[in-house]
């Protein structure tokens, strides 16, 4: 099915509506492109591509993660006809680091952390809560499989971007598994990667509650405890 997104190009869903969303869920086959085309769309000015260009790619990673079982630890917000509008994914023990990084660059994950890989909004959806719950998702979901903090990293020129996360409790940290030189090739790769706009990129990180939630076996229905 071709999607809302592929078919307005930058105009984006005309559907919202933040109460009406189906909640978080874990991306299933059929929401691929839809995720895939909101993920190359919300990270556009990263990428010398067009969006479009980006999704197969994309869509190749996360039928590689459904078959090992990572999208376990990616949620969805979607809006009543199904299009994806944001979605986050999280690296947990255990799992691999991001595949749409060169091996070398993948985060190594530290013992008790969680590790957000991504995080995005269609740009018509920004700014109406649904990174909010995605983060919050993010928070109760980490601390029911034993994280005991939760980190990502950012681009210091994403100041929005920047000040939700403090907003959130999160603050910048030094990433004790990279050393100067790995900031620097760090720092190089991204500027290189990322249309020369991008250099110095935040590392934040905030500690995790744990008794500020359960597990459920319904894992997309983390609840907080009352
Ligand atoms: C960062 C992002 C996920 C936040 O999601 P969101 O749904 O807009 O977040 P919320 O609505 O819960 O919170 C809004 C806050 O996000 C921040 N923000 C960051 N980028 C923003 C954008 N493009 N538009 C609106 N708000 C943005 C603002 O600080 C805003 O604060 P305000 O309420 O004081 O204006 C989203 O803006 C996005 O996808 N950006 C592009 C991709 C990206 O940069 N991802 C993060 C990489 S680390």
């Amino acid at each position: 099915m071709m999607h809302l997104y592929a078919t307005q190009g930058s105009q984006g869903p005309t559907t919202w509506d933040p109460t009406a969303g189906s909640g978080l869920s874990i991306p299933e086959e059929h929401d691929f492109e839809s995720l895939a085309m909101m993920k190359a769309i919300a990270f556009a000015e990263k990428s010398w591509n067009p969006p479009r260009r980006n999704t197969p790619e994309i869509v190749g990673i996360l039928r590689k993660y459904a078959k090992i079982g990572k999208l376990g630890h990616c949620r969805v917000y979607k809006d009543n006809d199904g299009q994806v509008l944001g979605g986050i994914q999280l690296q947990l023990e255990g799992d691999c680091g991001d595949h749409s990084l060169p091996e070398g660059m993948r985060h190594e994950l530290r013992h008790g952390e969680a590790y957000v890989e991504w995080i995005a909004c269609h740009p018509d959806a920004t700014g109406r809560g649904i990174g909010s719950q995605l983060l919050k998702w993010a928070d109760l979901f980490a601390a029911s499989r034993g994280a005991s903090f939760i980190s990502l990293d950012v681009m210091k020129k994403n100041e929005g971007a920047v000040k939700l996360y403090e907003r959130k409790g999160y603050v910048v940290t030094v990433n004790k598994n990279e050393d100067a030189v790995d900031r620097f090739f760090t720092g190089l790769f991204v500027w290189a990667l990322m249309g020369c706009k991008y250099w110095t990129v935040l590392h934040m990180q905030k500690a995790l509650e744990l008794t500020e939630c359960e597990a459920t076996d319904d894992d997309s229905k983390v609840q907080p405890l009352r």
